[in-house]
């Protein structure tokens, strides 16, 4: 695994295989972002004319190698772009650090160490420029032969941050946060990409059992004769035409002295097929996916003890594989949900609602002081927002508005959807309490509502749906790489932040 440090060499001194500098779009040109003085003085203040003349112009994306001058030590300079410098006394935004430090990692895929020369005078650029740059290292090997995993596809082995003062504790604390972040969001970018064969209800059951024993959490597995007997009929229901059962995984992090409670539940559809509402040659090939709900909650569950928050997080993973079968749910089956709501299945293909809606009532027992469930839910969602920005939908609207605040402050793009209430006579069922499909039209904002129907009055509920943002398949760009993404989890350890300050 990649390992971060902050060294408080100079940039141009430390011994490393590349040293990582900034550039970015001046109004008079390239210009150099704080961080690159030494390394300039080694090139006699010519660095910018040098790069500009290679045809740098400080775009973000760029990246341009050059071989290092006497009297810098590492083996090479690697120039990132920012894009737009800010104005005089302004410092560079979050996204933009953190995209160059990505861009820079990915960059280095197979070196061992990097010096990075980013800014680092504020705490938040130095988190900025940690999370970045663990994002942009990660590399996903597991599936690959020895000689890929040895070399050339191995993460970038160390990130050294300069630039920060000896016994700053506050550069300190941020670098470790980012770390925890970072590592995190790279669990669960493993846990996507993992093929389906290799990753199935039982076999993630296993997994969260085997950090909880490593981060002092409580984890309680429910197997398929637990869910039967207890009432969990949606989830037994998509996870009925599998040969591999579903599960119900709680993971519970609890503080001593905690002062609020979150209830984080998660769509773990290990695969989703559609089931007997097939999907299409097409729209299969990447439903593997269809479980980083779960595994976002199960990230931010052990992010929130690595960090110690004073807060009670739980999760609750519902996990399936929605496959066709002679014992799979029928379109016209009727499921008795946990807690007694009924549920005529139109399609099996909208399953996602089915397992969430039990997770959600059992989760509300234990009277969290909010719910927030996490899922890919919809392609009607990706057609709304796109496949970088996630709805957010809840029963208050203020709540709505604090959710969408985390993520944009945490670092993710998000968007508040409505749950306007004339689109749930569409799941009106003639013979059951509702259906598991409504109108076409909206339909990011009917599954929303069909969750909604699932959570007690007086509970605060968001619903956010990641079904764009958490799989990436266009070309890599910053720190996101094609595959899983991490989506939602910085957003779910700002939540439990905001909730363990007294601030939710
Ligand atoms: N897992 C899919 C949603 C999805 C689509 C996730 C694209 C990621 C990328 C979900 O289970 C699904 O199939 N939803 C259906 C619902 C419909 C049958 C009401 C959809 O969105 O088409
Ligand atoms: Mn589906
Ligand atoms: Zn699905």
């Amino acid at each position: 695994m990649t390992s971060v440090s902050l060294s408080t060499s100079a940039a141009h001194a430390l011994r490393a295989d590349a040293v990582v500098v900034a550039v970015a779009k001046g109004p008079k040109g390239l210009v150099l972002a704080p961080g690159a003085e030494t390394v300039d003085e080694a090139f006699d203040g010519k660095l910018a004319d040098v790069l500009g003349a290679l045809g740098a112009t400080g775009a973000e994306g760029e990246a341009v190698k050059l071989p290092s001058p006497a009297g810098v030590k590492a083996g090479f300079v690697l120039a990132v772009g920012l894009g737009e410098a800010p104005a005089d006394g302004d410092g560079y935004p979050g996204e933009a650090l953190r995209r160059a430090a990505g861009t820079a990692a990915r960059t280095l895929q197979g070196a061992k160490k990097a010096a990075f020369a980013l800014p680092a005078a504020e705490a938040a650029e130095v988190e900025a420029v940690v999370l970045g740059a663990l994002l942009g290292a990660y590399s996903f090997t597991a599936c690959r032969g020895e000689a890929d995993r040895a070399a050339a596809k191995a993460p970038l082995g160390e990130i050294a941050v300069v630039g920060t003062k000896r016994g700053d504790k506050a550069a300190k604390a941020a670098a470790e946060r980012a770390t925890v972040v970072g590592e995190e969001m790279n669990r669960t970018r493993d846990l996507v990409n993992l093929p389906p064969n290799d990753l199935f209800p039982k076999s993630f059951g296993d997994i969260v059992t085997a950090a909880g024993k490593e981060h002092g959490l409580k984890v309680e597995v429910l197997d398929e004769k637990a869910l039967t007997k207890g009432g969990f009929g949606g989830i037994m229901g998509v996870g009925m035409g599998s040969s591999r059962p579903p599960r119900l995984v709680k993971v519970a992090y609890t503080h001593p002295r905690a002062k609020a409670s979150l209830a984080f539940v998660g769509k773990g559809i290990t695969y989703d097929s559609g089931g007997i509402s097939l999907k299409p040659a097409g729209h299969n090939e990447t439903m593997k996916c269809d479980m980083a709900g779960a595994a976002a909650v199960f990230a931010a569950v052990v992010a929130a003890s690595r960090l110690g928050l004073q807060v009670n997080v739980t999760g609750w993973l519902a996990l399936a594989e929605n496959m066709p079968s002679g014992t799979a749910t029928r379109p016209g089956d009727v499921l008795r949900m946990y807690g007694g709501k009924t549920v005529e299945v139109l399609n099996t293909d909208a399953e996602g609602r089915l397992v969430l809606a039990d997770a959600i009532v059992r989760a509300g027992e234990e009277k969290p002081d909010a719910i927030i469930d996490v899922a890919t839910l919809t392609g009607a969602m990706v057609m709304a927002l796109g496949d970088r920005t996630f709805g957010i939908m809840s029963n208050e609207d203020d709540f709505r508005a604090k959710v969408h605040a985390a993520a944009t402050a945490a670092g993710e793009q998000s968007w508040p959807m409505p749950l306007p209430a004339e689109l749930r006579k569409g799941m009106d069922s003639p013979i059951a309490d509702i259906a598991n499909m409504g109108e076409r039209m909206g339909g990011g904002l009917v599954a929303g509502l069909f969750l909604k129907e699932f959570v007690a009055e007086d509970i605060t509920w968001a619903h956010i749906d990641i079904a764009g943002p958490a799989f990436h398949e266009a070309a890599p760009f910053g720190y996101i790489h094609k595959g899983g993404t991490g989506a939602g989890v910085r957003t779910l350890v700002q939540l439990a932040e905001l909730a363990a300050d007294g601030a939710l």
